[in-house]
């Protein structure tokens, strides 16, 4: 190939018993539409025991394919549960990429005393800088969880690292197969996202801005473009996810991609991965911020579509009798009403308050699979929420049935602090939001015990440098059987 094709970096995810996927992709040339030939090239993957690559446990040749923009996706099986386990690519000449980690998941009858999560959500590359990701890769996590907004649809030419870039090929919107594989390429050259990639399995859903923003199902954000044109973009973006991303192939219909999905670790935890993008329908009250409509009160409304909503109460039922019943998904979760009381009472459309019917269903299936041992866990505000879960928000009385964490962003916002100001004279009206920062870029670490999730907030002081401090900012608790989180 002549140059070392391996730029992009190396990725494991959605690890089970036996194994993961581990990923690369050939890119010899990565913001010019990769460099590769247009044939199909081997690629040689070896997995070990030790980051030294001796002692081997398996090898293979994987197929990296001009389809696919010579990624690679290998789906290994025959490992051990419970273990870590080290990989390498390496391409027909003497070019090998970086070595990878990942821990497989324990057996499901396994009585697990712990499980380290890293949640983290929203990096937008023109933002700023990733020490929240360099964080991670340094922290002892078992498994990274990515809630979307992953990358960024806009263009990237104004951006806050001070990087040229070609002004043909990053100008615009991204909507063309050719420029979102340039945009994921520009995301994952970060040397920050490819350690943290390097360090840990990651487990991914996405957002909206995969595709673009706020768009639902198959309509996009504004009018003005047909459904026709808009469905082909969306494919092209579902496609250069998956061909950037450690995922298990699963088409869907509309040149759709399947996200969600169950991870299990022991009896410990199930992780119910969400795609509240994919399926729903239009915003019933429109676009943006308004009152509550008589169209979002239509039980027909839905957030997941009608087949995974019948997949999540499937879920819900595996879920029983283990020690935490966790819900990975995108969105802000709870209700959030601006100026309540005032003739300027409001909610944000394109979260679960936009479906709010759809979330009490999911709720209230939340509570099949167990009391009092249901986490839930987002991103996409560019804020952190510390949240009780209830069926009647309004009512102080109602119960809480879960937990929420929102993530801050890894960098989106950058330094700047919007969303304090905006947001913070409506927290004291939702009393179940337990904590709210909307300034600060960061990620959570989670600690799943048997009686305990502990829960500790990390805050970068910048993310316009990307050797900036990251410290702990708070840290809450929630026992077994007793919902909703105290600061500690
Ligand atoms: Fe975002």
């Amino acid at each position: 190939l002549g140059r070392d094709p391996f730029t992009l970096g190396v990725a494991a995810g959605d690890p089970d018993p036996q194994g993961a996927v581990l990923w690369t992709r050939l890119a010899p040339d990565p913001l010019n539409g990769g460099g590769m030939p247009a044939r199909a090239v081997p690629v040689r993957w070896y997995v070990a025991e030790d980051p030294g690559m001796r002692r081997l446990v398996q090898r293979g040749v994987a197929a990296a394919v001009p389809e696919l923009a010579h990624s690679v996706h290998v789906e290994v099986n025959g490992l051990r549960p419970g273990r870590d386990y080290y990989y390498r690519f390496a391409c027909d000449g003497d070019e090998e990429s970086a070595v990878g980690h990942f821990r497989t998941a324990p057996l499901p009858d396994t009585q697990l005393q712990q499980l380290r999560l890293a949640l983290c959500t929203c990096q937008a590359w023109n933002s700023g800088y990733y020490p929240v990701l360099r964080d991670i890769a340094r922290s002892d996590v078992d498994l990274v969880l990515h809630a979307g907004d992953y990358l960024y649809e806009y263009s990237p030419l104004q951006n806050a690292r001070g990087r040229t870039l070609d002004a043909e090929r990053f100008s615009g919107e991204t909507v063309s197969l050719e420029r979102y594989r340039d945009q994921y390429a520009l995301y994952k050259l970060d040397p920050d996202l490819q350690a943290a990639h390097a360090a840990h399995a990651f487990a991914v859903i996405w957002d909206d801005h995969e595709v673009q923003n706020d768009y639902s199902g198959i309509h996009p954000e504004k009018p003005g473009v047909s459904t026709e044109e808009f469905i082909v973009r969306r494919a092209a973006a579902y496609r250069a996810f998956y061909e950037h991303l450690p995922m298990r192939s699963t088409p869907a219909g509309n040149g759709g991609l399947r996200v969600h999905r169950r991870l299990r670790y022991g009896d410990l935890a199930q992780l119910s991965l969400l795609d509240c993008r994919q399926f729903r329908p239009a915003n019933p009250c429109g676009v943006g911020e308004s009152a509550r409509c008589e169209a979002a009160l239509d039980p027909r409304m839905s957030m997941l579509g009608v087949g995974q909503e019948a997949w999540f109460a499937q879920s819900m039922v595996a879920a029983q009798g283990l020690r935490w019943n966790v819900v990975v998904q995108q969105l802000l979760m709870a209700q959030l009403q601006l100026d309540a009381g005032t003739p300027r009472e409001r909610f944000w459309n394109d979260a679960w308050d936009g479906y709010p019917l759809a979330r009490n269903r999911l709720l209230q299936a939340l509570q099949t699979g167990g009391t009092g041992n249901a986490i839930v866990l987002g991103g996409d505000w560019h804020s952190t929420f510390v949240n009780d879960l209830k069926l009647d928000f309004n009512a102080a009385s109602s119960p809480v049935v879960a937990t929420e964490f929102i993530a801050p962003a890894i960098s989106s916002g950058g330094d700047d602090t919007p969303y304090g100001p905006y947001y913070g004279p409506s927290i004291p009206q939702n009393p179940h939001i337990r904590y709210f920062d909307g300034d600060r870029r960061g990620w959570w670490k989670l600690q799943l015990n048997r009686q305990t999730v502990d829960a500790e907030l990390r805050f970068a002081d910048s993310v316009l440098r990307a050797d900036a401090e990251v410290r702990t900012a708070a840290r809450f608790q929630v026992v077994h059987g007793r919902p909703g989180a105290v600061p500690v």
